[in-house]
């Protein structure tokens, strides 16, 4: 596994963007709302990382909870699957707790991810 990206939970996505794009961001791609799980999505790039602005859109978001606690911080490390069915039993035979069903993240050319936990280490996302 590659590390893909960095999950970065912002409260306000446009303000975060042209924030970072002051930082010298180049921004990746527009917003784009996955509705399954409720949030608003942009990629930025800088020096070679990948960040996913993420930020809640609407009532049920699958976010609101945790901006709720953490407010606008870092909070998953998506890996670039080697063979995604392989990888993602290794990580649940090695302790991480599947939080969702892998399905298509729209915000990623619908390509199919999957999110964990692990009590050591947070949550974790799986790219095929
Ligand atoms: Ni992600």
């Amino acid at each position: 596994m590659r590390i893909h990206h960095i999950g970065y939970l912002v409260k306000h996505i446009e303000a975060a963007r042209e924030r970072f794009e002051e930082l010298g961001y180049n921004l990746k791609t527009d917003v784009v709302k996955d509705k399954e799980r409720g949030v608003l999505i942009c990629f930025i790039e800088k020096d070679g990382y990948l960040i996913e602005l993420v930020s809640p859109a609407g009532e049920g978001s699958s976010v609101k909870s945790l901006i709720k606690r953490y407010g606008n911080t870092p909070y998953h490390i998506c890996y670039q699957a080697d063979d995604f069915d392989r990888d993602l039993s290794e990580l649940e035979a090695g302790g991480f707790l599947r939080i969702d069903s892998p399905s298509p993240a729209p915000a990623i050319e619908g390509r199919k991810v999957c999110f964990l936990q692990n009590s050591q280490i947070g949550m974790v996302e799986l790219l095929m």
